[in-house]
């Protein structure tokens, strides 16, 4: 619910739990009065606390008022240049070469419903939304600043985002425009971000903000495998069921930075948008630009609660599943069982190696088109390698669907081999500066996505492939990093707008995608997952988790992705063990607890399997199958921190409280190994609960006493328990 106070000039936006006020104030300035646990409302500018502050200097129309100050304020949309020195949100340069932004409320609008961001990805929804447009003006540069907020009050989410008109009559460039500023005046915070590399991705880190700027980023063009768009901002002792904390998240899937900064006065900001690295647009009188969508969660209860309303509000408004609401196929992709090694007898003798194992989709991995028969050659040419691939397509699918499956494959939309068809062609359609030779990723080159006749030509030959035969999946990979932005269709000084152009390309091309083919179910994938974003999402409604399969490692990928992003976004296959990333063995029913809390599937040859490991297989997939609706709609708990804790365990609950799910999964084993328990969360105290079929045990029981773990024989074993009531 909005309300806006016409006497005192005040927005309030409750969601079920929470608030967030801002005042437009006496001078126009928009303050950002709380955040925090729903209040019943009222004027809460009260709390803002005015000093005079030495080097803190007072707008020029206050006079020698020196206790108000931008620099000590707590502002909604933070300034530039004007007298808040903390980071500012919005950077812009008028012909007169000023680089100064003084941003006043000018006005606002209300509706129900959702705004939308045109192409962009946006979180959506009817009726149940409200939006608030404020409109900010600077007088001077004649520059428009609206700011958005969407407000889905059912699961406590406040999407913002920002939209710069320039109604100048010259023009201007644009330089930084953050979708979100939060300011705290007060509070003492912990930030945590989500780290790591390639095959470690979204590994929580913690710590208290100290005196300066604290900030994550990336400028890979990319979200990347390093950092996530996706902090939280908590208090120090909050933890999964306790305390206030903060989730922002970016929807947005290219060059970031997440910022925090704690001030002079102990105050702290976050802001949070595209890095202003080499981003620069310039407007002409009457143009716009339009920075991605934000979105907010506050939790008054721990981490536990705020991860449970992003999984909802990504599941139910911001993923489009092609599948909608019915179970996505359980899969066999090819790549660790052959890499570029197959011909299309390999594949179908792998295909016939899954009968009888509810396998529902075979999806064709890397090495099928072109000259790719290594990772040197090929990207480009999206036409069937027939030497491989006699009778292309056309032929393989039938065969595929012969044996009870549907088919699917992988292209890489974005790159280019040099030693390709489509470069020898079209050098200039790969980014780079000409006279200088670019700089190799996995020895590709990117394509100049941030063009549409190069966008068109991919599109075209990728619709060229999914048209010659029956294909129900695409995995849709990405496997360097940008480097020598600069596209030969922009003039020097628009270069600045290559890294966000492409992004908007990438997003163009997937939209047609979802358009022609509204029921193509698209994994997106960047070398695992160099690009699980909330941008990505949208399009995609699953993205392969990491590169690493090993279960164990993937314990810590799937839970620190779990802060954010729900079990039906994370793509988690079971492999071959010893595992082919770090050599680790593990049981198939190991390898299988862990997979199938995410988009499961297998990615072995599982011809190879002992009878004893497919009977396994085929009790894994049904049971995955038989409870699907809880497994990945279902609310996610985690009972454990496997960066603190040798065992994880993590639990699914339905949303009425009569089934749950628990998975647990023990370390490496010892002597003498502690007796522990493992107390269970969400349950209805009230309700008696069978474990696995067996007995009556009240929910407050399992959940004040817990359930006694087994002493683990052996490293790594995995423990399922099923619960149903009574
Ligand atoms: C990187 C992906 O993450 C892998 O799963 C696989 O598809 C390879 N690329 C293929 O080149």
């Amino acid at each position: 619910m909005i309300v806006f106070n016409k006497e005192n000039r005040v927005f309030t936006l409750h969601t079920r739990n929470t608030t967030y006020q801002m005042k437009a104030d006496w001078h126009n300035i928009l303050l950002h009065t709380y955040y925090g646990p729903r209040v019943s409302g009222g004027d809460l500018s009260y709390l803002i606390q005015y000093a005079d502050r030495g080097f803190s200097p007072n707008p020029n129309e206050v006079g020698d008022k020196r206790d108000y100050s931008l620099d000590t304020l707590p502002q909604e949309y933070s300034s530039c240049g004007v007298g808040d020195f903390r980071i500012p949100s919005i950077e812009f340069e008028p012909e007169d070469g000023s680089r100064l932004a003084d941003l006043r409320y000018a006005g606002h609008e209300l509706y129900r419903g959702k705004y939308k961001l045109e192409g962009l990805p946006a979180f959506w929804g009817g009726q149940e939304w409200e939006t608030l447009v404020i409109c900010m003006k600077d007088a001077a540069a004649k520059m428009s600043v609206e700011l958005y907020y969407g407000v889905l009050e059912e699961k406590d989410l406040i999407t913002r985002a920002v939209r710069v008109v320039n109604q100048g009559i010259g023009a201007v460039r644009l330089q930084r425009c953050a979708s979100l500023c939060l300011d705290f005046q007060g509070d003492d915070f912990d930030l945590i971000t989500f780290d790591g590399c390639h095959t470690m991705e979204r590994c929580p880190n913690r710590a208290p903000l100290r005196p300066g700027i604290q900030s994550v980023n990336s400028l890979r063009g990319t979200s990347s495998h390093h950092h996530n768009p996706f902090v939280i901002l908590c208090n120090h002792g909050a933890g999964e069921d306790y305390g206030l904390c903060y989730g922002a998240m970016l929807v947005y899937s290219g060059n970031f930075h997440a910022t925090a900064e704690r001030t002079q006065l102990e105050n702290n900001r976050l802001v949070l948008g595209i890095d202003p690295y080499n981003f620069c647009f310039t407007l002409a009188p009457g143009e716009s630009f339009t920075a991605p969508e934000a979105a907010l969660i506050c939790s008054p209860n721990g981490f536990g609660q705020m991860s449970r309303q992003f999984h909802r509000a990504l599941r139910e408004h911001l993923i489009r599943d092609p599948c909608k609401g019915e179970r996505r196929p359980v899969l066999m992709n090819n790549w660790e069982a052959t890499y570029f090694d197959f011909t299309a007898d390999k594949l179908v003798e792998i295909a016939e190696g899954t009968q009888g194992l509810g396998i529902e989709l075979f999806v064709m991995d890397d090495g099928w088109f072109g000259s790719r028969d290594t990772d040197l050659s090929g990207l480009g040419d999206w036409s069937v390698n027939l030497e491989k691939l006699p009778g292309g397509l056309e032929a393989l699918v039938p065969r595929v669907q012969a044996l009870g499956m549907k088919f699917g494959l992988w292209i890489e939309p974005e790159m280019v081999s040099e030693n390709s068809r489509l470069y020898r062609e079209h050098p200039d359609w790969a980014l780079g500066v000409p006279g200088r030779p670019q700089a190799r990723g996995r020895s590709q080159l990117v394509l100049d996505f941030s063009r549409r006749e190069v966008r068109d030509s991919i599109y075209e030959a990728v619709r060229r492939v999914l048209d010659s035969a029956d294909i129900s999946y695409i995995k849709w990979d990405m496997n360097r990093s940008l480097s020598d932005v600069w596209s030969a269709a922009l003039p020097a000084n628009r270069q600045g707008e290559v890294y966000h152009r492409y992004v908007l390309g990438v997003y163009d091309i997937l939209e047609r995608l979802r358009q022609d083919y509204p029921n193509l179910l698209i994994e997106s994938c960047s070398g695992g997952g160099g690009r699980f974003d909330a941008g990505m999402l949208y399009y995609t409604p699953q993205i392969w988790c990491s590169d690493n399969t090993d279960a164990i490692d993937r314990l810590r990928i799937q839970y620190g992705t779990s802060f954010c992003y729900p079990v039906s976004a994370i793509g988690a296959h079971v492999s071959a063990s010893p595992n082919e990333q770090n050599g680790r063995v593990t049981s198939i029913e190991t390898r299988g607890a862990a997979a199938m809390s995410g988009a499961f599937g297998y990615e072995m040859d599982l011809s190879r399997c002992t009878p004893e490991e497919r009977e396994i297989i085929r009790r894994q997939t049904a049971f995955f199958k038989e409870h699907y609706d809880l497994i990945q709609r279902g609310d996610y708990y985690r009972l454990s921190d496997p960066f603190a804790d040798p065992h994880t365990a993590w639990e699914q609950v339905s949303p009425d409280r009569r089934e749950a799910l628990v998975t647990l999964i023990s370390g490496p084993t010892r002597a003498a190994a502690p007796f522990r328990r493992l107390r269970l969360k969400g349950l209805d105290p009230a309700l008696r609960y069978t474990v696995n079929g067996q007995g009556a045990y009240p929910g407050d029981v399992l959940m004040e006493a817990g359930w006694p773990l087994p002493i683990p024989r052996g490293d790594y074993q995995s423990m399922q328990l099923y619960l149903s009531a009574l």
